[in-house]
């Protein structure tokens, strides 16, 4: 690296903590990636889009560079009412959007964990009965409106409603959903029910969502970015290289699952014997290596192993492990957004999890949350810059200005994740120039966008073809007279 960019890494780097415990450094050090490791990092991952992209090597790519059939974003001038569902994360979602005015209504149904590990007929059939009870208690029975449905899972789209689910990932496995058609899934549970009605369904990933519903308020977003129980982003690709597709013009969003970046084992150089530890105990172990290593499913796990071999050595809480810290998930990750906002909170959850503490175990944790959750926010600083780089390569532009539309948990609500996040891609791609905008009303809204951006599309091209036709029949009048 250049002295300048060496000297702003330093800062970029830097972490507040002053700690007088100097033998805690070396558990810490292998989460401390340099900016150097961060560009290989973003090298490899160039590597893999390209091999999710191609004809042959898709397959087999760890990286899935999923076509999304969506080819625009919004123009602003969408309109309709539509349904959305948003499944993906702790809760599932019922919304009514009505895309014009801004307006929608929310019913938020919680999804018991027995379910996430159920049956498939058993969740779609709740999904069915919150979407029931929704349209009861707002009136809408009798209306057939077409439906976005966010499923925040990686889909081999077929159409834009025909999306076979290619595998589970975050704290979902439903048997008998891999491999099939999920609006299919859908449809069966609500004719089971057989007292509504839906409309065309559009299938959309959150990741597609979120970049649609910050593209209806800036039309430059042209990326959508998901760190939260996931992480994951998508964004516009040129068609001619999207190899699987046929057609040469126009883009195509492409929802990359990045979350799968390293299941081939190129990030296990730079995996800590936390990580491995988080995978091998995961439900899914072996896949979504990335996104192990970055999202809120996964991070309070990582700080809570740290925090346990600590101890075992000594160097926390007198040597004494507490039921509460012993015990696997229950050190949340929103524990680490709290911890890292001030001192107090981090005595109040030591207390909490019935540990013996003194201020500078209180000041050692907060730095092992610093560090982990620094490492998320760099991993995906080098992820995102790999594309924003990959998006002006294509264009053949010398600087590119971009927006990103955001969701997730973890990069709303933890202090200094953001800022450290967008210190990180101005690094790591010094041509571009990003805006971020957080999603003001989720992935749900982002679904109806689809179908209104796709209605938009059919209508524009319904005009021209009119047009077309209003050109032929003067040019065949003209013909006439010509004779
Ligand atoms: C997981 C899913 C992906 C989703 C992400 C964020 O990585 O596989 O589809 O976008 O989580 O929710």
């Amino acid at each position: 690296l250049p002295a300048v960019t060496k000297a702003l890494a330093q800062w970029v780097f830097s972490h507040p903590y002053n700690i007088k415990r100097p033998e805690v450094t070396k558990y810490l050090q292998p989460f401390q990636l340099s900016p150097e490791t961060l560009q290989e990092v973003s090298a490899r991952l160039r590597k893999d889009l390209l091999r999710g992209l191609g004809k042959h090597s898709h397959h087999k790519a760890p990286v899935k560079m999923l076509p999304t059939f969506v080819r625009a974003t919004p123009d602003g001038t969408e309109k309709g009412d539509f349904l959305a569902l948003d499944l993906g994360g702790t809760n599932f979602r019922v919304l009514h959007v009505r895309v014009e005015e801004e307006a929608q209504k929310v019913q938020i149904c919680a999804i018991p964990q027995e379910m996430m590990l159920g049956t498939g007929e058993q969740l779609f059939d709740h999904i069915a009965t919150c979407l029931g009870d929704f349209l009861e208690s707002h009136n809408l029975k009798g209306q057939t409106l077409p439906l976005g449905f966010t499923f925040s899972f990686p889909c081999e789209q077929l159409e834009i409603d025909k999306s076979i689910l290619i595998r589970w990932t975050k704290g979902f496995n439903c048997s008998g959903v891999e491999g099939k058609d999920v609006v299919q899934l859908l449809k069966e549970a609500i004719h089971r029910r057989g007292d509504y009605h839906i409309g065309s369904v559009a299938m959309v990933n959150d990741t597609v969502g979120t970049m649609m519903s910050c593209g209806y308020k800036d039309q430059s977003c042209e990326i959508g970015m998901i760190i939260g129980t996931g992480t994951n982003a998508c964004y516009m690709e040129e068609i001619k290289n999207v190899k699987r597709i046929e057609g040469k013009d126009g883009r195509m969003c492409i929802n990359t699952e990045w979350g799968g970046f390293g299941d081939d084992g190129c990030l296990d150089d730079i995996l800590t014997e936390f990580d491995v530890e988080v995978d091998k105990t995961s439900i899914n172990p072996g896949v979504h290596i990335f996104e192990k290593m970055i999202s809120g499913m996964y991070l309070g796990e990582i700080v809570r192993l740290v925090l346990v071999k600590m101890t075992k050595d000594k160097l926390l809480f007198k040597g004494q492990i507490s039921e509460a810290l012993g015990t696997p998930g229950r050190f949340e990750t929103k524990f680490i957004s709290e911890i890292e906002d001030g001192l107090e909170n981090a005595k109040k959850i030591l207390t909490e999890l019935g540990l013996d503490w003194d201020l500078v175990d209180a000041s050692v944790v907060r730095l092992v949350c610093d560090t982990i959750s620094s490492r998320s926010a760099y991993l995906c600083a080098a992820a995102l810059a790999t594309l924003v780089n990959r998006i002006r390569n294509n264009r053949k532009l010398g600087h590119l200005k971009t927006t990103v539309g955001v969701d997730g948990t973890v990069y709303r609500k933890h202090p200094t994740f953001s800022s450290k996040l967008q210190k990180a891609v101005r690094l790591l791609a010094p041509q571009c120039d990003i805006t971020f905008l957080v999603s003001e009303d989720g992935s749900g809204t982002g679904a109806a966008m689809v179908t209104a951006v796709a209605q938009r599309l059919a209508h524009q091209s319904r005009l021209l073809e009119e047009s077309d036709g209003e050109d032929n029949e003067e040019e065949e009048e003209e013909e006439e007279e010509g004779q």
